[in-house]
């Protein structure tokens, strides 16, 4: 890899201000990010019993409450809760200071895995909300309830300034514990998440054990209830074991965890694309198919088409797998779609890249390798102002060891 800035092993959880200075170039005032470094021994899950995973009290309360983004231009929240004991209201009871008390109805679902059964996972969708605005909200109706709140995007424009976390890789190990706490103790306060793939690691315990899937959703609930994570999915949400008898990819992952993909004319729940205040945000999967005349190729040829620098001057793209990436750690797994998406990357001019799965933070300059063809024997990375940054952040805490190679 020719010349990557690489510093291993820097703080899991970064926190990036965009701020925009009319339509001239973008101005990246980072800030300061932590000079937290993780300690390269293997760390272990938080125990079962742990305060993080509690159980809310209350008859049938809802739990592993979080929001995420219900349409393309933020003016929508799709709720999620899971409840026990009975499947309970499907309502969202919503106000903010200056509207009256409304109502949402969604939807509930189950599945089951191997010999896991889940609890009523609600998603509920609540729409024509103002930008800008805190709203509060409510759910768990006839029984427990629970109120949360968060606060709407600013509407999309090319001088709003916003700030995003980044995490990549949690778990729910006491270094996932951390990550949390830094972030949420960052002056820089970040305002949405963007989540760069493999979330609970329940694939790792035997099974795949999906009452992991569960401790996740509490543990992360201090978050994600108040404020969005834009979701993508990574290797360890494809939850295929046909050993198992499972043999439908990402079937927990996609049960609980729902994104506005049709909002953007996506036809799945793995790519699709938002915009949030300046930023607009493509979200890719590098576990389903990419190859040329796949849904997500046509998909994405046509997405990126449709970003207006002068209306969202940020293009920013999310995928688990990095494309670029100097550790031996999962060394070229990205390989493949930077070689079908790269040109045009270059060529709609991406402004950065984030990735995961590398258990580890790499920065690259600005470069692209896509001179190559049969004959000409082209193939090496070089400086390319039109090329987007690349940053792996995989280092978010999950128990398998760093990478330091
Ligand atoms: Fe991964």
């Amino acid at each position: 890899m020719a010349k990557m800035g690489t510093s291993s092993r820097v703080a899991a959880a970064i926190v990036v201000v965009l701020g925009f200075v009319l339509s001239l170039a973008v101005v990246c005032n980072g800030g300061k990010t932590s000079s937290f470094v993780r300690k390269v021994e293997k760390t272990v899950d938080m125990p079962l019993d742990s305060d993080v995973f509690k159980v809310p009290p209350g008859y049938n309360a809802p739990q592993q409450v979080h929001i995420t983004q219900g349409d393309q231009l933020g003016k929508a929240v799709i709720v999620s809760w899971v409840t026990v004991e009975e499947p309970g209201s499907n309502t969202v009871l919503y106000w903010s200071a200056y509207s009256k008390k409304q109502k949402s109805e969604g939807k509930f679902t189950t599945y089951k895995f191997y010999n896991y059964t889940s609890g009523y996972i609600h998603h509920t969708t609540i729409r024509n909300l103002k930008f800008n605005t805190k709203y509060y909200y409510v759910v768990g109706i006839g029984h427990t309830e629970r109120q949360f709140w968060f606060i709407t995007p600013p509407e999309v424009g090319p001088d709003v300034p916003y700030t995003f976390g980044l995490i990549g890789d949690l778990g729910q190990s006491f270094d996932s514990n951390k990550t949390l706490t830094h972030y949420e103790l960052n002056p820089q306060k970040g305002q949405a998440v963007l989540f760069v793939g493999d979330l609970c690691y329940a694939d790792t315990h035997p099974n795949h054990d999906n009452v992991w899937w569960d401790t996740w959703g509490r543990f992360t609930e201090r978050s994600v209830a108040y404020q969005p994570w834009i979701w993508t999915v990574g290797n360890h949400e494809i939850d295929f074991a046909p050993e198992l008898g499972e043999t439908k990819p990402f079937k927990p992952y996609t049960h609980r965890y729902h994104v506005p993909y049709k909002a953007s004319g996506s036809t799945a729940p793995f790519w699709y694309s938002i915009k949030r205040a300046s930023a607009y945000i493509i979200v890719l999967s590098s576990y389903s198919a990419y190859g040329k005349y796949t849904p997500q190729y046509f998909w994405l040829e046509q997405e990126l088409r449709k970003v207006n620098r002068s209306e969202t001057p940020w293009l920013i793209v999310l995928m688990h797998a990095p494309w670029y990436n100097s550790y031996n750690f999962h060394y070229l797994e990205g390989e493949t779609m930077r070689v079908m998406y790269e040109p045009w990357f270059v060529k709609y001019k991406v402004d950065v890249v984030f990735a995961g799965h590398v258990h580890a933070y790499e920065r690259s300059e600005r470069m692209s390798n896509v001179a190559y063809n049969i004959v000409n024997g082209i193939c090496i990375p070089v400086k390319d102002q039109s090329a987007p940054v690349y940053i792996t952040i995989g280092d978010g805490g999950n128990t398998e060891v760093l990478a330091t190679k």
